[in-house]
């Protein structure tokens, strides 16, 4: 193999996935593999990580296990609002059932003498998007979202969260059936040339 191709078309490769990266609105019901998923882990501890203090936590919900961020979700939207219906209530749950596999993120972030905690929080960001790459990479996409859920003592209860972990994001998984449109990258008007 020529090497020098070979890097080319992987940088190539690269900037297509990112150039062309966009929220996936709809999933397709079937499932990514357990290969699959241990692969968009581990390129999500490729993260940059000052010190190295591995900040990331993850929880992997698929099928059934979903229900247990549903009903975190179904409680901490009731408690939010008391007189919301029935239906609402449900629909809010059902929010955790919008991949096949969702990959809650989140911080453990500890005090340290060089490593302040917004760089920590930064490097669990990083993470995420390596492991959106990488699903890019095999053929699936992703959505991150937060809301107020991820900020919710019953979710992090739910979810086995530490005292001090913080959601950094939802991840839902899957194959695209639906993405949204692309984004034109924009950086003249944010950027200074010094
Ligand atoms: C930390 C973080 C939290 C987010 N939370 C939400 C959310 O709760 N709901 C939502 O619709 N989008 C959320 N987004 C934004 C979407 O993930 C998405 O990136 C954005 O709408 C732009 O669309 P695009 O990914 O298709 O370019 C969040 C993004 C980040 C970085």
């Amino acid at each position: 193999m020529n090497i020098e191709n070979h890097g080319r078309d992987a940088a190539n490769g690269a900037l297509e996935l990112i150039a062309s990266r966009s929220s996936v609105k709809k999933f397709a019901e079937q499932a990514p593999s357990r290969a699959q998923i241990e692969t968009l882990l581990a390129a999500a501890t490729r993260a940059p990580d000052h010190g190295r203090l591995a900040p990331w936590r993850f929880a992997v919900l698929q099928g059934p296990a979903r229900d247990i961020l549903s009903k975190a979700m179904q409680a901490a939207f009731g408690e939010r609002n008391p007189t919301a219906d029935a239906e609402a209530v449900e629909r809010e749950g059902s929010k955790a059932f919008r991949s096949p596999v969702l990959i809650v993120v989140s911080a453990v972030t500890q005090e340290h003498p060089k490593v302040p905690e917004v760089e920590q929080l930064v490097a669990v960001g990083a993470a995420i998007q390596n492991l959106w790459t990488a699903a890019q990479a095999l053929g699936l996409g992703c959505a991150w979202k937060t809301g107020s859920h991820a900020y919710s003592d019953h979710v992090l209860q739910a979810l086995g969260c530490a005292a001090n972990e913080k959601i950094i994001g939802f991840v839902h998984v899957g194959v695209p059936v639906m993405l949204a449109p692309v984004r034109p990258a924009e950086y003249a008007d944010k950027t200074r040339w010094l």
